[in-house]
């Protein structure tokens, strides 16, 4: 599904080049759970950033199936950003004035669905992680696991086929982070790819293959054996 060869990422302060990415070459394959480790500053938010569209790589060359995205323009990025990823980030970034129901309601409303498909379609992505009973609630009326569930379910609302997770767990308590990963699991299980970052060696465990970075390289990347899930 994901190719990335040589991908390299420079930010410059001033005249000062700060290297954080060195040449990845990365490939992911539909289905995957990856886990990505590595020490802070080694390159993982970066990584996870370019493989979601959301930066653009210095050097290197990104097909998404077998299409070099580099050089397409930002519209066209967008485009397949929409349609093709969804993200979860640490601190769950929900619009804090709009209602679970609301919040998950917003990507559908990008893409154009009209309001009743809207509602009914937003209804069950919060049934699907757990949060039917709290549609009314605004983000500080949740706990921070419900808000990052509300947060999965906006992510899902326009099928994604790659899910980024930037230490989706980050945030919470060990048993709120073990459901949040066992969410991500079985979305897993039904299709979805999903690539997460974390520090926690537990929570990496969730996943079915597992890179560490350091300094902007890969200095490993192995199959794991994934932890069970809960029933
Ligand atoms: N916008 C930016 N401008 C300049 N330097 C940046 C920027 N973003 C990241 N960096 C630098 O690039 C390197 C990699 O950063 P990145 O955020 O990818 O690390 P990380 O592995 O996610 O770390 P952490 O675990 O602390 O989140 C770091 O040295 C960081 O200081
Ligand atoms: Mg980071």
């Amino acid at each position: 599904m994901i190719r990335l060869e040589g991908i390299a990422k420079e930010y410059y302060m001033g005249d000062v080049a700060v290297r954080a990415l060195d040449g990845i070459d990365l490939e992911i394959q539909r289905g995957e759970f990856v886990s990505i480790m590595g020490p802070s500053g080694s390159g993982k938010s970066t990584l996870l950033n370019i493989l979601g569209v959301l930066d653009q790589p210095s050097r290197g060359a990104y097909y998404l199936e077998d299409v070099d995205i580099t050089q397409l323009r930002d519209g066209e990025l967008s485009k397949i950003r929409n349609r093709h990823f969804g993200f979860i980030f640490q601190a769950y970034n929900l619009f804090p004035e709009l209602t679970a129901l609301e919040n998950v309601m917003v990507p559908l409303m990008y893409a154009g669905k009209p309001r009743r498909e809207r509602r009914e379609r937003a209804e069950e992505l919060l049934a699907k992680v757990g949060m039917e009973h709290r549609l009314g609630h605004l983000p500080t009326q949740l706990s921070g696991g419900e808000q990052q569930r509300v947060a999965i379910a906006r992510a899902l609302a326009n099928s994604p086929t790659l899910l980024l997770a930037d230490e989706p767990t980050g945030n919470l308590a060990t048993d709120q982070g073990n459901e949040i990963m066992g969410i991500l699991q079985d979305l897993n299980r039904q299709g979805t790819t999903v690539v997460i970052v974390t520090h926690d060696p537990a929570i990496s465990a969730f996943g079915k293959r597992l890179l560490r970075l350091r300094d902007g390289k890969i200095v490993s990347d192995e199959l794991i054996q994934q932890i069970a899930q809960e029933a």
